[in-house]
């Protein structure tokens, strides 16, 4: 893969106190759903990234029109819940847009096409495109893949749906389409998923039920969100505390950070290492939860992870692999073989990037199993094979080696979090 190559020297330790830029998850949502909403929805807190773009042009694409009003706040003029023309999208790397936007194009009443980058052209697309047709949508796929061919015009029916992955993005297609359906939409999940579809049609009105592990969508006439207050997001203040964790002496807090309770299931596996973990200011931004969280360093012990909670930290599972290279005694992480069809194959990326710095783990079906070495690992070259989150793992164990980490590809890393390395330099001690 080329691409940069970015050297990571060992720190002496991590300390000081920082934000992170906007919840992806959160900022593609407030988007796609702004962009079929009534009138306009102010965004503030957008987590800007060339994901995030991509979803920004795909809704201009098809009709919707956003103003940049600042780095992190954005107008999106709405069209109406079926007001989107048709056109050709290019969803770019993001598996979120692509699957979540498929959902809304199935309920106009104008056709689309959804294309994808190499790494997105790779990833499972029946696993919505299923469903969707289900519940009456036209929706063609490529052996499985994008681009993705969408007829709109179609009336759509509700459908009672298990999921037989445990996927927030495809549990979000069926909600959304659901809104255009006749009859009520129900979800299972087989483990709860990220929920923030589910909170943020609450908030434009939509009616929602919700289980523990189900959740139903009534159709809708039309959304209204007004503003949606993005919190900074979880997934990107993951490297630094992992980091933080594991550099002797360091002492970092990441600020206004999301907790959504199925987002924060590294901050579980933190404490249950040994790791010095405290949240603070806990408090809603809407109906999402944010607090400010630190990590201090302490010695970490080897840990379990199941399938049960492997969605609550689905992108962190690389940095928990990390954690574990330097734990004392043997971790296993199991029942995460989605990580197979991530941006990258991540239990593969992880296994070959550790193994080549000096860590003790081997790829198992569905994660690893790791044997810890309670000190710094030599360091050596992770190539991100493409992967932003495979990019930001080789970062932070170059800070955590004895020697650095040559990081092949590390441009990639805007994908979520453009200024990443400029942040890591801010609180790394050398
Ligand atoms: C996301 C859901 C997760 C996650 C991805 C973002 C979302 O994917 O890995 O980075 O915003 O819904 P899956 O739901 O497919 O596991």
């Amino acid at each position: 893969m080329s691409g940069t190559t970015s050297r990571v020297e060992p720190a002496a330790a991590l300390t000081g106190h920082v934000a992170v830029p906007g919840d992806k998850s959160i900022s593609h949502r407030a988007v796609l759903l702004g962009a079929i909403g009534e009138g306009e929805t102010r965004v503030t807190g957008f987590g800007r990234s060339a994901d995030t773009e991509a979803t920004v042009a795909a809704v201009e694409t098809l009709g919707a029109s956003v103003s940049q009003e600042s780095h992190d706040e954005l107008l999106v003029g709405g069209v109406g819940l079926r007001g989107l023309r048709g056109g050709d999208v290019d969803c770019a790397n993001s598996g979120t847009l692509m699957r979540l936007l498929a959902g809304i194009a199935v309920g106009q009443d104008a056709s689309s096409t959804l294309t994808g980058d190499e790494s997105l052209s790779q990833r499972p697309m029946e696993r919505i495109a299923g469903p969707l047709r289900q519940m009456g949508g036209r929706i063609a796929t490529t052996d499985g893949h994008a681009p993705l061919e969408i007829e709109g015009g179609n009336g759509l029916r509700g459908i009672a749906y298990e999921l037989p992955v445990a996927s927030a993005q495809v549990k979000s297609a069926i909600l959304l389409a659901g809104l255009y359906a006749a009859g009520t939409s129900t979800v299972t999940e087989p483990v709860p998923t990220r929920d923030h579809t589910e909170l943020m049609l609450e908030s434009a009105g939509v009616s929602v039920r919700r289980g523990p592990s189900m959740v139903a969508v009534q159709p809708a006439k039309a959304l209204r969100l007004g503003e949606v207050g993005v919190p900074g997001d979880f997934s990107s203040a993951a490297p630094l505390l992992v980091a933080a964790a594991l550099v002797p002496g360091s002492d970092v807090t990441v600020h206004d950070v999301g907790l959504n309770p199925r987002r924060t299931g590294l901050l579980d596996v933190l404490e249950r290492m040994g790791a010095r973990v405290a949240v603070f200011n806990r408090r809603r931004a809407g109906k999402e939860h944010v607090g400010d969280v630190q990590v201090e360093y302490s010695e970490l012990a080897a840990v379990e992870v199941s399938a049960a909670e492997v969605p609550s930290l689905v992108d962190e599972l690389p940095l928990v692999a990390l954690l574990a290279s330097h734990a004392r005694g043997r971790s296993v992480v199991r029942g995460a073989q989605e990580l197979r069809v991530k941006e990258s194959d991540r239990i593969e990326a992880v296994t070959e990037g550790l193994r080549a710095c000096g860590g003790h783990i081997r790829s198992r079906p569905d994660g690893w199993t790791i044997t810890g070495v309670p000190a710094r690992l030599r360091g050596g070259r992770v190539d991100a094979h493409g992967d932003h989150r495979i990019a930001m793992l080789g970062a932070i164990a170059g800070l955590a080696s004895r020697d650095g980490v040559e990081v092949r590809g590390a441009e990639t890393v805007s994908i979520s979090f453009p200024g990443f390395f400029e942040l890591l330099d801010s609180v790394v001690r050398r």
